[in-house]
């Protein structure tokens, strides 16, 4: 496994993390809390020292978080797990009025964090996506009070646009708060639209990014056929119009392109990302024991200048789409 520092930060994480959407998943194998601490568990056994979560995620919110806690448990030391707050909870932590940025509001979603994931701290927090409602300064200024009670090591968000970045990096290096060390955004080799402008601040404010979606929902494993979707597979029971709306004549390409280097798609997925500066961790969602290994050991293969070349003629980035 590969280790990277997140961003200009002290926070080091695997290259390949585990994304723990999947956890309480209605209709996933994961569902269920053993099988979901078997696949985690797998992870750690591994390599994988990352974990991403958010309160919101499982059947009912919470779920996911207390599934991760339950599965880390003995290894609480040795992992860094991100969670999230900032979605809906569906009341949980009480009437937010969609300002769930708020003081009050993040201080309640934490310690309900905390004790679903049954530990002392968190090691990143993520506002997931960003409120309308409240100023980023109040925002910073809850978080900053949580690092210095320890309760939170470092703080990220999600979802934010450029300007956003932008915005909050300023804010809190004028206020002289804590600053957000990682954004994590949707970025696979389908959907390249964050090169656009989360990129190019992540990099230039020195965050970490983590890409969400690395696989396109399974699309880009090379499991999936135009007229066919396995058996149990997310985009057999969702959004299955990503199936037959997809560009069959590019993923057919790209599948000829792991076969010609003996690599398989996932591992050119994820090692196309881990190129892209500022890349932290590909945070991969998994359902089985052996998704988890495959996907932990993806970085074995390297890509050179003219694989990524190649990809980025059959995956164009948008700004090059509006050059031509
Ligand atoms: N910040 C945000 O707003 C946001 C939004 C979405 C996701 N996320 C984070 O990003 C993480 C990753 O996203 P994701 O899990 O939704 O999407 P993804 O990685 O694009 O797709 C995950 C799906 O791919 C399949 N898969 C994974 N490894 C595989 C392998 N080796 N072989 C075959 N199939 C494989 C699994 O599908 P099956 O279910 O078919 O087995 C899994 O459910 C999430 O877990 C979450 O932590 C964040």
């Amino acid at each position: 496994m590969q280790f990277r520092r997140v961003g200009d930060s002290g926070l080091v994480v695997s290259a390949i993390g585990f994304g723990c959407n999947n956890l309480g998943r209605p209709n996933s194998p994961t569902q269920d809390i053993t099988t979901a601490v078997r696949v985690v568990r797998a992870a750690v056994d591994a390599g994988i020292t990352f974990f991403d979560t958010a309160d919101a995620y499982g059947k009912t919110p919470g779920q996911s978080e207390q599934y991760l806690g339950e599965a880390l448990n003995t290894v609480r030391e040795q992992v860094i797990i991100g969670t999230k707050f900032g979605m809906d909870m569906r009341g949980s932590n009480g009437v937010d009025f969609g300002a769930r940025g708020s003081r009050q509001y993040i201080v309640k979603a934490v310690e309900a964090s905390l004790r679903r994931l049954d530990t002392e701290y968190i090691d990143l927090l993520q506002y997931h996506t960003p409120d309308p409602l409240t100023p980023i300064d109040e925002t910073l200024g809850a978080l900053d009070q949580l690092i210095a009670d320890g309760k939170v090591r470092y703080i990220g968000h999600s979802n934010m646009s450029g300007w956003q970045i932008s915005q909050a990096h300023y804010v809190a290096k004028e206020l002289g708060r804590e600053r957000f060390i990682s954004a994590q955004n949707h970025y696979n080799l389908m959907d390249r639209r964050a090169e656009l402008e989360v990129l190019p601040a992540a990099k230039t404010f020195g965050l970490g990014v983590f890409p969400y979606f690395p696989l396109n929902n399974g699309l880009l494993t090379g499991k999936y056929r135009q007229d066919a979707a396995p058996e149990g597979s997310r985009l057999s029971y969702v959004r299955q119009h990503m199936v037959t709306e997809a560009n069959w004549e590019q993923l057919t390409q790209y599948a000829n392109f792991a076969r010609e280097r003996g690599i398989t798609e996932v591992e050119a997925s994820f090692s196309w990302l881990s190129a892209q500066q500022p890349v932290a961790s590909v945070i991969a969602g998994a359902t089985r024991v052996e998704q988890v290994q495959q996907n932990a050991s993806a970085l074995d293969y390297e890509m050179t200048s003219h694989d990524l070349a190649i990809l980025d003629e059959m995956f164009p980035s948008p700004d090059r789409v509006a050059l031509y």
